[in-house]
């Protein structure tokens, strides 16, 4: 039985200031969770299922326009047989579950990730997802399924290579510009807020050339215990800062 989730707006939201347009989450701690729970660690991504419609549901709330979630990585596939098994087979059953309601909010499904390895059956669930909820504006979620960033670049660099060799670029117009225009999803904006749970403080290979300027955030809880009003405290925190994008102002007074 898939549990329900307080659907967007069905609650009292409070004032947060001006959003982060694009939010990515780095959905970590599902495995330390669930054992601490004296739970297998396939517990803990089933709870992850909740904090992920809660978040989306927080988004919206907040006017975030992408959210950008970190499913299943490029390294992730070092686990154990049994766990990559699970988390294959939870992803297709997640979004087959989810796509309804999640229409119903007005998100738009989209997938970031390579195809090689990725289960054929975990491909179709997106792309059907996708096909639905393609005309919806409300929210982009972007699953990033069998991501890594350094694999995107890398697969940005192979696209660009083969338009010079069939001579529909030429190597002095490579600029940043045309770079990201090769990236898996072009049209999606850079990261604003950056924002990872259980209180690892590292990457991991997200999102590595859209989080150039991003704010980062270390959220010090396992994601199964992570909900909308976390998300809001985030960017509530994210509100308050000062983006200088390498820039400098002198605030001391002449
Ligand atoms: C990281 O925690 C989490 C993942 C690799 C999977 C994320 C999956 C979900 C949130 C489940 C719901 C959504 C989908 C689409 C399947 P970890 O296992 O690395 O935790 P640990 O650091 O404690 O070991």
């Amino acid at each position: 039985m898939t549990e329900k989730v307080r659907a967007p707006f069905a609650g009292l939201v409070p004032p947060l200031g001006p959003s982060p347009q694009h939010v990515a989450i780095i959905m970590d701690g599902n495995g330390r969770w669930a054992n601490s729970q004296g739970l297998p660690r396939t517990a803990g991504h089933e709870a992850g299922e909740i904090s992920l419609m809660d978040t989306i549901a927080g988004a919206i709330e907040a006017g975030v326009r992408y959210l950008s979630v970190y499913a299943f990585s490029t390294e992730n596939w070092r686990r154990s047989p049994a766990e990559v098994r699970f988390l294959m087979g939870y992803s297709r059953k997640v979004l087959r579950a989810r796509r309804d309601e999640l229409d119903s909010w007005g998100v738009r499904v989209r997938w970031s990730g390579r195809r090689p390895k990725l289960w054929t059956s975990v491909i179709r669930e997106l792309e059907v997802a996708e096909e639905q909820t393609k005309h919806n504006h409300t929210l982009d979620l972007i699953m990033c399924l069998n991501y890594g960033g350094r694999a995107e670049i890398a697969d940005a660099a192979t696209k660009i290579v083969s338009r010079v060799v069939k001579g529909e670029l030429k190597p002095g117009q490579i600029s940043e510009k045309t770079f990201a225009s090769h990236l898996y999803l072009p049209d999606v904006p850079e990261v604003d807020l950056l924002i990872r749970t259980s209180g690892e403080s590292r990457f991991s290979n997200f999102l590595l050339w859209q989080c150039a300027y991003a704010e980062m955030s270390f959220v010090d809880l396992p994601w199964p215990q992570f909900r909308r009003e976390h998300l809001w405290d985030e960017i509530a925190a994210y509100a308050g800062r000062e983006r200088r994008f390498g820039g400098a102002v002198d605030k001391v007074r002449q």
